[in-house]
């Protein structure tokens, strides 16, 4: 497809000691981070870390208590909002009710007093990219939650943004829905080739479409690095709990006790026999639970100190099926090459 942006190239954008505070409440500690111009970008964390707060600061919906927002390295930090060219999507859509389609999709177009022509030429490129061809006479009510989201992305896209910014787009629809829409969204925002920074607290939503993940916790940037990286090393202990997947242990004879990360899949189980547990770093575990998840199980185990839990998953066809079987003594080896350490816990 061509860069329906055409002339457009792709914005950078910067924050520099970006803070803010509500009342005595720090929402944004002093943040310094570049979002890849182009690129997809997710923003990842618990309830009320300051993921929406950072958005609204970058759109200008509201100002800073300190710091700089740079666009393309100029400074638009006191720019009023109609000025930026920023355009966002919310949970809600807020469609216009009353106007069809392509009226909601050229709104921004004709506020900028594009002619009738553009708005036409416009309106095509962007039903043809968010796929809504005939249905640009229907209104918001005869369509589905899909399709309006669709319809909001297509309508802040129309008059040429040097930014799109999403906070939650997908969370009012279905888990199949939020899938879909997530992969068409991702092939939206390839295709124009706009910088995109979409707020989400799906870990899996946040690795699988972004090219660039930023973890927040508490007010505060814990990691910004791509996917691969968030997942194979996170910079924290609370990345690793967040993103999901990995063990933290506390367990003397493994780095003197500091807390330990091991990946469920690096875990390795066997029957307990002499020659599996004379193994280095294995213990003695009784399988607490177990769940199926097809070629993969994975298996919770309690280990003989009796406060140690593990989670591995393991392939079924590699694994003796005596390993599976509920409250099994078995042996958990926590491979030293497996470890992962944290300078910050
Ligand atoms: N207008 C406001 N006045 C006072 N406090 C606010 C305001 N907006 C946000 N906060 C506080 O700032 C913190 C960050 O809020 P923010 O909305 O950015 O969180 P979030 O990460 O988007 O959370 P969620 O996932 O629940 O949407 C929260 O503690 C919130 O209560
Ligand atoms: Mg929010």
């Amino acid at each position: 497809m061509s860069n329906a942006l055409e002339n457009v190239k792709a914005s950078g954008l910067e924050l520099k000691a970006l803070a803010k505070t509500f009342g005595s409440h720090p929402a944004l500690h002093p943040t310094t981070l570049a979002f890849p111009a182009g690129r997809f970008t997710t923003i990842l964390g618990p309830s009320g870390c300051g993921k929406s707060t950072t958005l609204m600061l970058i759109a200008g919906i509201e100002s800073p208590t300190s710091g700089t927002v740079l666009l393309d390295g100029k400074d638009i930090t006191h720019e009023p909002i109609g000025k930026r060219h920023i355009g966002i999507v919310f949970q809600d859509y807020a469609l216009f009710p009353n106007m069809t389609v392509a009226q909601n999709i050229v709104y921004g177009l004709k506020a900028q007093k594009a002619s009738d022509a553009q708005c036409a030429r416009r309106l095509e490129q962007m039903l043809e990219l968010t796929k809504l061809k005939g249905l640009q006479h229907r209104y918001p009510s005869e369509l589905s939650g899909g399709q309006q989201q669709r319809v909001a992305i297509a309508r802040a896209l129309a008059p040429h943004p040097r930014l799109l910014l999403l906070d939650e787009p997908l969370s009012a629809l279905d888990a199949w829905s939020r899938a879909s829409i997530g992969a068409q969204l991702k092939a939206i925002q390839q295709a124009a080739g706009v910088t995109t920074i979409m707020v989400t607290h799906d870990r899996h939503e946040a690795l699988s479409l972004a090219d660039f993940v930023v973890v927040m916790n508490a007010g505060r940037v814990e990691q910004a690095a791509s996917p691969v990286e968030i997942y194979d090393t996170p910079a924290s202990e609370f990345v690793a709990a967040f993103v999901g997947g990995m063990n933290t242990v506390r367990i003397s004879s493994i780095n003197d006790g500091a807390p330990t990360g091991i990946r469920y899949s690096d875990v390795r189980l066997a029957r307990a026999t002499e020659a599996s547990l004379s193994q280095p770093f294995t213990f003695v575990g009784q399988v607490e639970d177990l769940e199926f998840m097809g070629d993969a199980v994975r298996v919770t185990v309690l280990l003989n100190d009796f406060k140690t839990k593990i989670t591995a998953d393991a392939l079924r066809a590699r694994t003796d099926a005596e390993v599976f079987q509920k409250s099994a003594l078995i042996a958990v080896e926590l491979p030293a090459s497996a470890w992962r350490t944290w300078s910050r816990q």
